[in-house]
């Protein structure tokens, strides 16, 4: 048994929003759902306002990229959802939000972490500690965040996974770390483009890796990433040509020496 409260104090994350001069609401908590996006998408239909957020204690079909399942086992992360309304560049929000939560890893984990392109969010072994999927609804674009937290080395949903504790060595205060979260996708969504993407190369490890590159329609090939462009789609060198990455799915893929 545990006395670690894993449930975030809404309340009080909205009146720190405030504090901060975040004009997004207080976010909306459920012990357990199926998907927090699917949620988060009919409540945008409902005329939810912008920044609206809803997290949930555990969810039962949780919503990974590319149609795979998210492991949102009870009490163990953060499973979030924040409505976004009138973001006119939609590509950019999975690579902001990535930034996001590097950024609150490191000013409230404080551990360094990086970003495998698009949007995965890796800890500093190079396991995966939190994973990010955008959907589209009408007029607005929900941002699914799913930040591992109490998972201890020998209990991981998958073995290329970690977690805020194994990462720090202490378990995350739930109200911390959302108010953290929110403020950080507030400020990225709100920054100026040029100046994430210099953040965004900077903590991307995929770039200067060797890549393994699966095409959404089959086919794959390999090569080094050499950088993002200015819409932040990866770049691969293949030996012959550099390519543009729009969509598929990366693996860092060690060559080697
Ligand atoms: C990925 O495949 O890496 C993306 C995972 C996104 C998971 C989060 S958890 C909160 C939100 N609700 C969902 O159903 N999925 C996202």
């Amino acid at each position: 048994m545990t006395d670690h409260v894993v449930v975030p104090d809404v309340g009080r994350v909205g009146e720190l929003l405030a504090a901060a001069g975040c004009p997004w609401p207080a976010p909306r908590y459920v012990e357990s759902t199926g998907s927090t996006n699917a949620d988060a998408l009919e409540w945008a239909a409902d005329g939810a306002p912008d920044g609206s957020c809803l997290v949930a204690g555990e969810q039962t079909a949780g919503r990974g990229r590319h149609g795979r399942t998210w492991v949102s086992d009870p009490g163990a992360g953060l499973w979030s959802s924040t409505i976004l309304r009138g973001q006119r560049h939609l590509p950019r929000l999975p690579l902001l939000a990535a930034l996001a939560v590097v950024d609150v890893a490191r000013s409230v984990g404080g551990f360094s972490a990086s970003i495998k392109w698009p949007n995965d969010v890796l800890g500093s072994s190079g396991a995966k500690v939190a994973g990010i999927l955008a959907e589209s609804g009408p007029d607005a674009v929900v941002v699914g965040i799913g930040l591992n937290l109490d998972y201890s080395a020998d209990n991981l949903p998958d073995p290329r996974a970690t977690s805020w504790l194994i990462e720090t060595g202490v378990l995350a205060d739930r109200t911390e770390v959302l108010v953290g979260l929110l403020l950080r996708l507030y400020s990225r969504v709100n920054s100026d483009w040029a100046d994430c993407l210099v953040d965004y190369r900077r903590l991307c490890s995929t770039i200067g890796s060797t890549v393994r590159v699966t095409l959404p329609g089959g086919g794959e090939y390999s090569g080094v990433a050499v950088d993002v462009d200015d819409d932040g789609h990866l770049l691969v060198d293949d030996g012959q040509s550099v390519r543009t990455v729009v969509a598929g799915d990366v693996v860092h893929a060690t060559i080697a020496p």
